[in-house]
């Protein structure tokens, strides 16, 4: 039983935005890196699944987000597979829940969070919300319906979201060292706690504008890098584009980045 995704994440549909008086997300190459992501999946990868991990856009304004964001979702039907999609903090500035599950083609859902079987696995959408400097959350009626989830799972469990259940190093993070309060989610123990106590073979994040493993109790938290991150200081830049295939089968889990960054990950379960 092996089951092939590909993930995609932080594309980042929007008007030239810098960070520190730098040309930090090469927004204006977003369009053309997605279709260059969806063509090498349809020609190369073909993937069970295409799991789009958050922030689609930047944010600015209700109607200008709902055509980024639709242009967006557009472009990544493109693939030949399902799409599954996950909420990140950028898609809920201006839109709101009921926004983000019309593009998806989801109306029925009564969140952002959510569950689905696949070949034999389990995968879970979980939906951490940020407040803008503040926290990231994803709150107590979402780790009851989790725990629940969990406990019914058939079949081996994969985790997706945004913001990160892993206590990473941010030393050397352009975006969030020194911050770990809006970008590790706030009650990541109790995530990490049930992820443990059901066996979830491995979990999946973006936002952090990186490439990074890190392994607790046996459990691969992988954050995967931005497709338009700018690997240079600044102009005129020089993307990431990167995205990652992943491999999993009951006892592994191969994660390949793909890109300008390219990094491979391998973890096998332990026992
Ligand atoms: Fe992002
Ligand atoms: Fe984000």
């Amino acid at each position: 039983m092996e089951l092939v995704f590909a993930l995609v994440t932080d594309l980042h549909f929007g008007p030239q935005a810098s960070f520190g008086g730098k040309l930090r997300k090469l927004t204006a190459d977003a369009p053309a890196l997605a279709r260059a992501f969806v063509s090498r999946m349809n020609e190369a990868v073909r993937p069970d699944f295409v799991v789009n991990l958050g922030d689609d856009i930047e944010d600015e304004g209700f109607e200008a987000d709902r055509a980024r964001y639709g242009a967006c979702i557009e472009t990544l039907r493109g693939v030949q597979a399902e799409l599954v999609n996950v909420a990140g903090n950028h898609d809920l500035v201006h839109l709101r829940p009921a926004d983000l599950l019309a593009a998806w083609g989801k109306p029925e859902l009564p969140g952002l969070h959510y569950s689905f079987d696949r070949g034999g696995f389990h995968f879970v959408v979980l939906h951490t919300r940020e407040k803008k400097d503040v926290d990231v959350t994803v709150g107590e009626a979402q780790i009851r319906w989790l725990a629940e989830d969990l406990a019914a799972a058939r079949g081996p469990t994969v985790v997706f979201m945004h913001h990160s259940a892993a206590d990473q190093d941010l030393r050397g993070n352009r975006w969030f060292e020194g911050s770990p309060h809006i970008c590790l989610v706030e009650e990541r123990r109790a995530l990490r706690s049930l992820f443990q106590q059901h066996g979830v073979r491995a979990v999946f994040n973006g936002h952090l504008h990186w490439n990074h493993l890190d392994v607790i109790a046996g459990i691969p938290y992988v954050t995967v890098q931005s497709l338009i991150e700018n690997l240079d200081e600044d102009a005129p830049g020089r993307p990431a584009a990167a995205h990652a295939v992943v491999r999993v089968t009951p006892e592994r889990v191969i994660v390949e980045i793909e890109g300008a960054e390219r990094a491979r990950y391998q973890v096998d379960r332990a026992g």
